[in-house]
C-alpha cells in the first residue's frame, strides 16, 4: 500500500483506508461484504458507554464506527480524527445525510489536538496496521494522554499484524494499565483481535502547561518531582 502525501505542504504521509484514493468509494461496501459492521459492533459490545461521556475514535476513516456510536448513544459526545481529508469528507456527508452531530477532525494519531484527560473512552478500529512501526508507541502515548483517569482504550486490529504480547508491552510502556486481549473473530480471510487497556482511576493526569488546547507540544506529563538525595 502506498503512503499518501498530506496536502497543504505537510511532509507527513499516511496509508489511506483502501490503500489507494481511487478505491476509497469501494471501502464501505467492501467492508460491509467482509463483515466489518459486525466486527465494529463487537468492539462496541466490549465497552460500557454512559450518558454524557466523551468518546474519541482514532483513525475514524469514513465514519462508520463514530456514526454507529452516536446512533446507539445520542447522549454522548463523539469525536473522530483521521489523517485523510477524503475519508473525513465521506464521513461528514454520511453524518449530514443522517442528521447526526459528530465532530470530525483531520490530524495524526500521534499528535492528537485535544486536551489531556478529555475523553472517557477511546476506540481504534483497524487503524494500527496502517501505522509505521515507529508511530505505534507515540500513538498509544497520545491515547493515554487524552484519556481521563479511569478511561479505557478499546482496540480492534488484524491479529497477525501486532502479536498480543508485543502490543500489550507497548500499551504498558505508554502508561496504559491492565492490557488484555478480550476476544478474537474472523472477518472472511482475516483474523481480528480485540484488546483493551485502561488508565487507572487514581492515575496522575497529564496536565496542560499552556491554556490553549492547540498543540500537543503544549502538554507535559505531570510527574512527581524527583526526590532530593537523603542527607547523610
Ligand atoms: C482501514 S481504515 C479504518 C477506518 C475505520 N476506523 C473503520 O473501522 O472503518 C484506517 C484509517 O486510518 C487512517 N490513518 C492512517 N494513518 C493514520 C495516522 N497516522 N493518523 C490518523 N489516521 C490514520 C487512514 O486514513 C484510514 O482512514
Amino acid at each position: 500500500m502506498p503512503l499518501r502525501d498530506l496536502p497543504a505542504g505537510s511532509a507527513r504521509t499516511y496509508r489511506p483506508a483502501a490503500g489507494f484514493d481511487y478505491f476509497l468509494p469501494l471501502y464501505d461496501p467492501l467492508m460491509r461484504l467482509l463483515g466489518g459492521d459486525g466486527a465494529r459492533r463487537a468492539l462496541l459490545d466490549q465497552s460500557t458507554i454512559r450518558p454524557g461521556e466523551r468518546i474519541l475514535e482514532v483513525g475514524s476513516g469514513t465514519g462508520t464506527l463514530v456514526l454507529l456510536i452516536k446512533r446507539l448513544h445520542p447522549d454522548v459526545v463523539v469525536v473522530g480524527i483521521d489523517a485523510d481529508p477524503k475519508a473525513l469528507a465521506r464521513a461528514r456527508r454520511k453524518a449530514e445525510r443522517e442528521g447526526i452531530a459528530i465532530q470530525l477532525d483531520c490530524g495524526f494519531s500521534d499528535q492528537l489536538p485535544y486536551a489531556a484527560a478529555s475523553f472517557d473512552l477511546v476506540f481504534s478500529s483497524l487503524m494500527f496496521h496502517h501505522l509505521p512501526p515507529a508511530e505505534i508507541g507515540p500513538t498509544l502515548r497520545e491515547i493515554r494522554r487524552v484519556l481521563k483517569p479511569g478511561g479505557t482504550l478499546h482496540f480492534l486490529d488484524l491479529a497477525r499484524h501486532l502479536p498480543a504480547d508485543h502490543l500489550h508491552a507497548l500499551m504498558s510502556e505508554a502508561g496504559l494499565g491492565d492490557p488484555q486481549t478480550v476476544g478474537e473473530r474472523s472477518m472472511r480471510f482475516m483474523r481480528l483481535a480485540y484488546h483493551r487497556a485502561s488508565v487507572a482511576r487514581g492515575a496522575v493526569p497529564y496536565c496542560v502547561t499552556d491554556s490553549s488546547e492547540a498543540s500537543p507540544d503544549s502538554f507535559t506529563a505531570a510527574v512527581p518531582a524527583p526526590r532530593p538525595p537523603a542527607a547523610s
